[in-house]
């Protein structure tokens, strides 16, 4: 049965047929709903239900507890409706033009950039580009419905190739088989873009961005859009990680901040190895930033990366003052 929901203090309206979730409603309507795992595990898909009411196919989800849920707060990334719906959210106005599409893309090139990341290269079909925001994600749609999301590391206007940061898990479906098996020239089928999590350019702001293991992925995509765009506000990039070869692009940030006045870059490792005769921070990255920002209220702040360093963060900068609608983030599960 398809239900109707309509956003509150908007002319937007969408409908959400049986089994589909809120979001992914809203996504096919072409209407951009806050959201970023859509596993119910960040909680950044959370709003409110005026009217109406849903349920959830696999219990609550991590990201709410009980007195949220009878509060009337919802997982729209999770929740289906079991009535007609009203509900409260911000809606992403700026990434709201541009629909996910489903396209085919060839492996142009791989790039061996540490033990266990790969830096690879897509072509989407002649003629075709795919519009995105700096620091969306796209999903590769693999065998059997599954899904693995990897954002993507370009900026929008170098869209001749699609570049995304691969990291290998052992038992990983997809990292696997980019490793073990996949050649040049290998034909992948993704949807996206998808996610909200891109610069925001009507700020002048100063930005903090924060960025753990391939989590820097979408930091350069969104470093380099400003860059080209002529962002002047100071970006200070932070990049974390275990021990130094984990740092897999280092001398990227390292030229920027040498060739960019706005632009400084602190690397951080957890657990260097006696062997990189490492001198630069060490601990967890979101730690060092606030030992260099012990007050963040005037800043805005980009993170990606796991689930741990994004919540360990979200505690930490709130501590530190920041106001939590100047925090955008990507949290990616590293499914197998
Ligand atoms: Fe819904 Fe993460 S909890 S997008």
């Amino acid at each position: 049965m398809t239900h109707r929901v309509r956003i509150a203090d908007s002319d937007h309206a969408f409908d959400v047929e049986e089994g589909e979730s809120v979001i992914d409603a809203a996504l096919r309507a072409g209407l951009m709903l806050p959201y970023s795992c859509r596993s119910g595990t960040c909680g950044t898909c959370m709003g409110d239900i005026v009217e109406g009411s849903i349920t959830y196919p696999d219990g609550l989800p991590a990201a709410i507890d009980s007195e949220q849920d009878s509060n009337g707060k919802a997982l729209f990334c999770q929740a289906r409706p079991a009535s007609d719906l009203v509900i409260r959210v911000n809606e992403v106005h700026d990434a709201g033009d541009i629909r996910p599409r489903r396209l085919p893309a060839r492996v142009e090139r791989m790039e061996e950039c540490a033990a266990d990341v790969r830096r690879l290269f897509l072509k989407l079909p002649r003629d075709k580009r795919l519009p995105f925001l700096a620091g969306q994600y796209i999903d590769f749609l693999l065998r059997g419905g599954q899904r693995r999301s990897f954002s993507l590391a370009n900026a929008p206007h170098d869209d001749e190739l699609l570049e995304l940061h691969i990291r290998h898990l052992p038992g990983g479906v997809f990292s696997g088989y980019v490793f073990n098996e996949m050649r040049e020239g290998a034909l992948l089928r993704f949807e996206g873009p998808l996610g909200n999590f891109f610069l925001r350019e009507d700020s002048d702001r100063p930005m903090i961005l924060m960025g753990g293991g391939t989590g820097f992925g979408p930091i350069k995509g969104i470093v380099e859009h400003a860059l080209y765009t002529g962002v002047e506000r100071p970006m200070h990039i932070y990049w974390g990680a275990r021990a130094w070869p984990d740092l897999y692009l280092d001398h990227l940030p390292r030229e920027w901040a040498a060739q960019h006045p706005q632009i400084s870059y602190t690397p951080v490792l957890s657990e260097p190895a006696e062997s990189d005769g490492w001198k630069g921070a060490t601990g967890f990255v979101h730690q060092q930033v606030v030992k260099d920002y012990p007050e963040l209220g005037d800043f805005d702040i980009y993170m990606s990366g796991p689930p741990p360093m994004i919540n360990a963060a979200r505690t930490a900068f709130a501590d530190a003052g920041l106001p939590p609608d100047r925090l955008y983030y990507d949290s990616f599960e590293a499914a197998p």
